[in-house]
Parts: structure tokens; C-alpha cells; sequence
């Protein structure tokens, strides 16, 4: 029985399960990792089409959803640059949030949360 796969988040090392029916984003929100952690990936459409939620996978096997072309380049992909909403593991996963420029709502969260706001 697959019971899921262990999610190392990086940096920090902080881990958590995501289960065999879940994708990143839902595993995310329902281990309520660090605060922190969920305002700097934002909860949008959770179906793959409105770009928020951009993680780096940079270790382990997935597949993904449907995602949007307008977010998410076939380049980018292919570099591990995918939605967490439409991300199923299927190993141990490190993973890192996108906070490049591409990712511009993620980008201005954690700017207004450095300058206090
Ligand atoms: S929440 Fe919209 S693409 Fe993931």
C-alpha cells in the first residue's frame, strides 16, 4: 500500500507526508507547515491555471496535471519548475518555493513582508 512520500522542503529541511492521492499544494495546506511557508505560496485556482503556487522540485520523481503554458514553460518544466497544485510525487521529494521574478504575486508578498506590510 503506498502511503505516500516523505516532502523535504528547501532550505531548512523542513519535512512533511504527502499522501498517494495528494497533490503538493493539498499536503501543503493540510499539514499547515509554517506560516511563513504558506504566505509565500499562495492558494489560487488550485487547478493548474493561474501560476501562484510555483515550486522548484529539486530531487526525487513526479509526475503533474495540466498546467498552464502561460505559467509554466516547457523549459521550466523540463527544469523542475512546476504548480504545486498539480504536482503528485511519486518518491521522496525536495522541494523549494519559486520566489523569482517569474512568480511576481509571490515576489511582492515577500517584499511587502520584509518591509513590514
Ligand atoms: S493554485 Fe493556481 S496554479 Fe496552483
Amino acid at each position: 500500500m503506498n502511503t505516500g512520500h516523505r516532502i523535504t522542503l528547501a532550505p531548512g529541511g523542513l519535512a512533511f507526508s504527502c499522501g498517494a492521492e495528494e497533490n503538493l499544494l493539498q499536503a501543503l495546506q493540510r499539514v499547515g507547515v509554517a506560516p511563513d511557508l504558506l504566505a509565500a505560496i499562495p492558494v489560487g485556482c488550485r487547478g493548474g491555471g493561474c501560476g501562484v503556487c510555483r515550486i522548484h522540485v529539486r530531487a526525487g520523481q513526479f509526475h503533474t496535471g495540466r498546467m498552464s503554458r502561460k505559467h509554466i514553460s516547457e523549459a521550466d518544466e523540463e527544469a523542475g519548475t512546476v504548480l504545486a497544485c498539480r504536482v503528485f510525487p511519486e518518491s521522496d521529494l525536495e522541494i523549494e518555493v519559486d520566489l523569482s521574478a517569474a512568480n511576481p504575486i509571490t515576489r511582492s508578498s515577500t517584499i511587502a513582508k520584509q518591509q513590514g506590510g
